[in-house]
């Protein structure tokens, strides 16, 4: 090797040498960088992550069970029963004329539909001959235009045949 070969082959040994260093010093250097300007994950991202992956369902059962997406937390914080709630109240009871002015006055005040009137004799005559028990049934399940229970369908039979005495009584 000649003295000329020699010294390049030392500057190229330099040269790859001192390229090293300075990848080494690059290296150390951004890590450093990293280590000081690291603060920890972003707490906007943890929330966004945290919401991504919340369980889907939760079922609470009336024992106090609670079941998060399909897994079972025993006996977490027990469920309040719903309070009762009185939904029915006692029905209310009426008399003839109750009844009357709730669900006949209607029509039968009037005339309405060919309804008889009430309190004209006229017009009950010859209801009044076919007897109270026609009358009753056709109060209780409907005649021609006379609906069932002039509509009032839940009101009992009993208060229904009241109120065909009380149309009876003032048509005679
Ligand atoms: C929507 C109108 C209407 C209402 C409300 C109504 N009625 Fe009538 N009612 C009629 C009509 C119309 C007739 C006559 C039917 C016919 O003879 O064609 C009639 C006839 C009657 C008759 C005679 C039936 C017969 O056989 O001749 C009785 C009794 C009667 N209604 C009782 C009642 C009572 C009791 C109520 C209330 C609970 C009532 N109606 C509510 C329309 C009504």
């Amino acid at each position: 090797m000649s003295e000329k070969q020699d010294s390049v082959v030392t500057n190229f040994s330099m040269l790859i040498l001192l390229m090293t260093a300075m990848t080494v010093g690059l290296i150390l250097l951004g890590t450093i960088i990293s280590k000081i300007t690291d603060t920890g994950p972003d707490p906007m991202e943890v929330a966004a992550a945290d919401a991504r992956i919340e369980p889907v369902g939760r079922v609470a059962l009336t024992d106090g069970t609670l079941f998060i997406a399909g897994s079972m937390a025993t006996q977490a914080k027990p469920v309040e029963p719903e309070p009762e709630v009185e939904v029915a109240a006692a029905p209310v009871v009426m008399d003839g004329e109750g009844v009357y002015n709730t669900a006949c006055t209607t029509c039968h005040a009037t005339g309405l539909a060919g309804a008889p009137k009430y309190g004209v004799a006229a017009d009950w005559e010859a209801r009044l001959a076919q007897g109270i028990e026609v009358l009753y049934d056709h109060s209780l399940n409907g005649f021609q235009a006379m609906p069932a229970k002039g509509g009032f369908a839940h009101l009992p039979d009993d208060q229904i045949k009241l109120a065909v005495d009380y149309m009876v009584t003032a048509a005679k």
